[in-house]
């Protein structure tokens, strides 16, 4: 198979090395801005890539929206596979992505773009084609969880630590994205749409992040046995889903509290399987370049349209269901309220307008 790869940064240059390993597959032309000398084809003019009848497949790991968006739509409509780890323009393009895939009879995957290194897309779709997927959760942000696992290990502050990651290259020069939460809270789209044959949008879904937490919630988190990290939760409903991203605190003893620095855990729920969690490595040029390659054996190998071939129904999130129990921290007080998802997040936006640095915290296992 014959592929058209589109970017050389981090994660294509991880690529390019793993393809030259693989028999079945070939890199014949490379899109790039600047001359990279690796011996395949190079081109800056992607109609050099789309209009070859020799590339079966456009691997996209360019970034971004545009001219991403407008590459992977016309490499559908051109009949070839398209493999991409951008969950910014798969999050935001989703139900053209997979309807392009559909009519023009080939496959889109973007296994990486949830989860970097684990196979977690993949594996939920498996589960989707055989069982029905209740819910999905997990630490799906490698610089949050770095950030609040130092934070707990060193007792060290937000603002030090945010920098470390920077320095490390965990963080992006403008963090926003990661530490308030979007970027998970993207992946959980991607994650909640393939699980629920469902079109979830992104701003519907409530979103509380890392950047006011203090040295003081740990230490009031540390006193209870409990550590926190950053959730991203979906789950299913009758014609709805509830959903909502936001610091969350686990007995220090479950997988949670101890998925450390900045390792990805996330987990399914479904009927018939029951609980199955995936954990590693969420990011890294390795790790992501395995999962793209990954997708490409399998798009080699025959496999459907998208992960499933269900028909994707658009659903609103709801998180008026049973109640559950939340920790406010507002003027230094911390108060345990049990209430819906919804009331929970609307009273906080209230508690906001008087206290711009107050915390809300999901308790799964209530008050230990
Ligand atoms: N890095 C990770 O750990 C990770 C994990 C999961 C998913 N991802 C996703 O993987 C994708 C790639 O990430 P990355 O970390 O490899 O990014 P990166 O290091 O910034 O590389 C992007 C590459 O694309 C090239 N590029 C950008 N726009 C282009 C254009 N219009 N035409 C041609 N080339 C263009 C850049 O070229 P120049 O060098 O000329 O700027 C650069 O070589 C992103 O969607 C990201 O979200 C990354």
């Amino acid at each position: 198979m014959q592929i058209g790869l589109l970017g050389y940064g981090t994660v294509g240059k991880a690529f390019y090395a793993l393809v030259e390993e693989q028999p079945a597959l070939t890199v014949k032309t490379l899109l790039t801005r600047r001359p990279r000398g690796v011996g395949c084809r190079e081109t800056a003019d992607y109609n050099h890539i789309v209009n070859d009848p020799e590339i079966d497949l456009v691997v996209e790991l360019i970034g971004g929206i545009h001219p991403a968006y407008e590459y992977i739509c016309a490499a559908l409509k051109a009949k070839k596979h398209v493999v991409t780890a951008n969950k910014a323009v798969v999050c935001a393009y989703y139900e053209e992505f997979v309807r392009l895939a559909q009519e023009n009879g080939v496959c889109l995957r973007c296994t990486a773009a949830a989860g970097g290194g684990i196979p977690w897309l993949s594996s939920l779709g498996r589960v989707a084609q055989m069982d029905k997927v209740t819910a999905v959760e997990g630490i799906l942000n490698g610089t949050t969880n770095y950030i609040l696992s130092e934070m707990t290990a060193r007792n060290a502050a937000y603002d030090g630590l945010l920098k470390e990651a920077q320095q490390l290259g965990y963080a992006e020069a403008d963090p926003t994205d990661d530490v308030e939460g979007y970027d998970a809270r993207r992946k959980l789209v991607l994650s909640a749409d393939l699980a629920f044959s469902a079109l979830v949008q992104e701003q519907d879904i409530p979103c509380v992040g890392i950047s006011r937490m203090t040295v003081g919630d740990i230490a009031w988190a540390r006193e209870r046995g409990l550590v926190w990290k950053l959730i991203a939760r979906a789950e299913r409903k009758e014609g709805a889903i509830s959903a909502f991203v936001c610091p969350t605190l686990f007995p220090a003893s479950t997988p949670e509290s101890q998925t450390n620095g900045s390792a990805n855990l996330v987990s399914l729920y479904a009927e018939r399987i029951g609980k199955q969690s995936f954990s590693g490595a969420g990011a890294g040029g390795w790790p992501t370049a395995s999962n793209v390659l990954g997708d490409c054996l399998q798009i080699a190998g025959g496999a459907s349209a998208f992960y499933s071939d269900k028909p994707v129904t658009p659903l609103p999130v709801n998180n008026q269901d049973a109640p559950k129990s939340w920790l406010f921290r507002s003027f230094g007080r911390y108060t345990v309220r049990q209430e819906t998802a919804a009331d929970a997040f609307e009273a906080y936006a209230a508690v906001l307008e008087a206290d711009p640095g107050a915390l809300l915290a999901y308790l799964p296992y209530g008050m230990l």
